[in-house]
């Protein structure tokens, strides 16, 4: 039984006191779903959200971390500095890291194995571009990320592994994939994951959507048979917009 993760994705938003606002008032509109819930903010939030949580179920994220121990990276945050907060889950591989911080396979592939060391759960974003959708290739691009992202990694540590679609074209565009779009997509991922594993890992794999997930588009983006949750920007960052998706 998969059990369906909603985490909020709030990129580079929300000042300390404002995500200690956010929190009170999420932790007040929420009264345990069937759902996870998960909020992935940005470091400086971390500590406060663990805190205001604990004890909620409501789940906390990091957006990004380093792959090696400790070391001469400024700038950097490390996989133990996080666990040290006691954060659950951590994004990796997002298309805007991609683009804009020259993040790759390798990498995503090097902090996913770090996690793996202890309890955090990475959460891998794959996704193809509008041009790589128009031109037919993106199926073979998403292949190509999953294998490379997950290269050398064991079907235990890959039942930890959340992976989440997200088409750059449907990221804070406001144009959604379709429900088809995603499933189409979310179902050959799980295909894939059936290749290079076997249908038991496979199954146990939540598989999330992500690109302009809000309130009223939720429930039939969540109803698809392989889509296990989602990943959401901007409609995450307004207390009740989330939790309206959270009770799509
Ligand atoms: P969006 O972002 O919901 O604002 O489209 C999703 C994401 O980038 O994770």
């Amino acid at each position: 039984m998969r059990i369906p993760l909603i985490a909020g994705n709030w990129k580079m938003f929300k000042t300390k006191a404002e995500a200690v606002a956010f929190a009170e008032e999420f932790k007040s509109l929420y009264g345990g779903t069937d759902v996870q819930a998960a909020i992935c903010a940005p470091y400086t939030n971390l500590e406060a959200l663990v805190e205001i949580f604990r004890g909620t179920g409501i789940g906390v994220g990091a957006q990004n971390v380093h792959f090696e121990d400790e070391g001469a990276f400024t700038g950097e945050i490390s996989v133990k500095m996080l666990e040290e907060i006691g954060v659950d889950f951590c994004i990796v591989g997002h298309s805007e890291r991609r683009q804009y911080f020259a993040e790759t396979d390798e990498t995503v592939n090097l902090k996913i194995r770090k996690l793996l060391t202890g309890p955090i759960r990475p959460i891998m974003c794959v996704g193809e571009s509008l041009e790589q959708r128009d031109s037919g290739v993106l199926f073979d691009f998403v292949k190509s990320q999953l294998e490379g992202g997950l290269s050398g990694i064991a079907p235990e540590d890959m039942k930890k592994i959340v992976v989440a679609y997200e088409p750059i074209w449907a990221i804070g565009t406001g144009r959604n994939a379709s429900p088809e779009q995603a499933e189409e997509m979310c179902a050959f991922i799980r295909q894939t994951l059936i290749d290079m594993y076997d249908e038991e890992t496979a199954d146990e794999v939540i598989i999330q959507y992500g690109g302009s997930v809000k309130p009223a588009n939720a429930t039939e983006i969540m109803n698809q048979d392989e889509i296990d949750g989602a990943l959401v920007g901007g409609a995450s960052l307004k207390a009740p917009d989330f939790m309206q998706i959270i009770d799509f």
